[in-house]
């Protein structure tokens, strides 16, 4: 890690508050901590469904599928807005996240011929997502469930299921069915743009990549000690990435309980800007990518206006914020999402530690949710 140019708090305070926090935080083990550990393996491991994917895209060309919706909550959504970046700029397919509640709560009666449905859901249990999946299906959709559970309401209400396997996942925060979902989700783009450099990278470099990432945690384990008084933070990414800016928001909100906002970097010009402050640190992600140069001006113009920005990137990039997490430029930025948001994880799972939160248990939180 780069040095940061100065304590966010005083030596003293840091001190004494760290001595109160070792008394308070366990010192067993994390689940989410070993879960995060798992995503090399469980990465690697979708490379082999590429039949059941190839067969996925198939069904779904032959029923004529030429606009696509993401229904999902949470995490979940996240990786559904990798999805539709993976669709655009892959494969030319028009792509957009749904609002379940049009279904659920208006009972919309939407037209769904020649769209592709996906619900994407860890539990495959989400009432609305399922809700609206099924009723897509009666509509004319062609649907297709990725899901950890193939036994599951949403697998039994799609036509097809692609499954994540990811190993139960026990902590709350979701991390390794996360990344299991962008890996399918880039798996099925890869094959329908007939993209065999990127399924290659696939299986041949992207899990070593991820351990790489995951052996620089000491450098994520200090900027957490950073930000152990922080209560507000800014994240930022373009592209592919804003997925994630998105997840690592949420990570940061539910794990730690900061005030996080997410922000593409364009839309972050258009006004919100306005409100930084040298408090108010920012965490960007930039890989190199049509999106790079756009990110590289945006740290410049943060810190010209006094904030203090970490940025998880390529050395390069760290260069330009004085801070950040190494992110090495390894794979193709269509498959970066799938490293950067390793350290965001790690920073969760650190911060929470840093802060005297249980990880795996955050207040008021469980693993399904029944939103309708
Ligand atoms: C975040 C988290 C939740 C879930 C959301 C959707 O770490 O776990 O936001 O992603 O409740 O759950 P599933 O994917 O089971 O539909």
């Amino acid at each position: 890690m780069y040095l940061l140019r100065s304590p966010i708090v005083p030596m003293d305070i840091r001190d004494r508050e760290r001595s109160a926090m070792e008394e308070s935080v366990p010192a067993a083990g994390s689940r989410m901590r070993e879960e995060i550990d798992e995503q090399p393996q469980v990465v690697a491991a979708i490379a082999s469904e590429l039949p059941r994917v190839e067969e996925a895209v198939d069904r779904a060309r032959e029923a004529g599928a030429r606009f696509v919706i993401y229904a999902a909550r949470g995490t979940s959504d996240n990786a559904a807005v990798y999805g539709k970046y993976l669709a655009n700029i892959l494969a030319g397919v028009p792509a957009g996240l749904a609002a379940p509640s049009v279904t659920t709560l208006y009972g919309a009666e939407i037209s769904f011929h020649n769209c592709l449905v996906f619900g994407v859901s860890q539990s495959g249990k989400t009432p609305d997502v399922t809700e609206y999946v099924g009723d897509a299906r009666r509509r004319g959709a062609f649907t297709i469930a990725i899901t950890n559970e193939e036994e599951s309401p949403l697998a039994e209400a799609a036509e097809v299921v692609l499954p994540t396997r990811a190993g139960i996942e026990e902590a709350v925060p979701a991390t390794k069915t996360y990344t299991s979902q962008l890996a399918v989700l880039a798996l099925f783009w890869s094959i329908w743009s007939e993209r065999p450099d990127a399924i290659e990278t696939f299986s041949s470099e992207l899990p070593a990549a991820m351990e790489a990432v995951l052996g620089g945690e000491d450098a994520v384990a200090r900027l957490a000690s950073r930000y152990r008084f922080v209560e507000r933070l800014m994240v930022a990414a373009r592209g592919f990435n804003y997925a994630t800016a998105l997840e690592a928001a949420l990570k940061l909100k539910e794990t730690c309980y900061l005030g996080v906002n997410a922000y593409s970097a364009a839309d972050l010009l258009h006004g919100p800007i306005a409100a930084v402050e040298e408090d108010l640190p920012a965490l960007a992600f930039a890989y190199p990518g049509p999106a790079y140069q756009p990110m590289l001006d945006l740290v410049r113009e943060l810190r010209d206006r006094d904030v203090e920005v970490a940025v998880v990137g390529p050395g390069q990039a760290l260069e330009v914020a004085g801070a950040g997490i190494e992110v090495p430029d390894v794979v193709p930025e269509v498959l970066s999402p799938l490293l950067t948001i390793l350290p965001a994880q790690l920073l969760a799972y650190y911060l929470a530690r840093e802060k005297g939160i249980d990880p795996d248990h955050p207040r008021g939180l469980s693993k399904v949710t029944l939103t309708r």
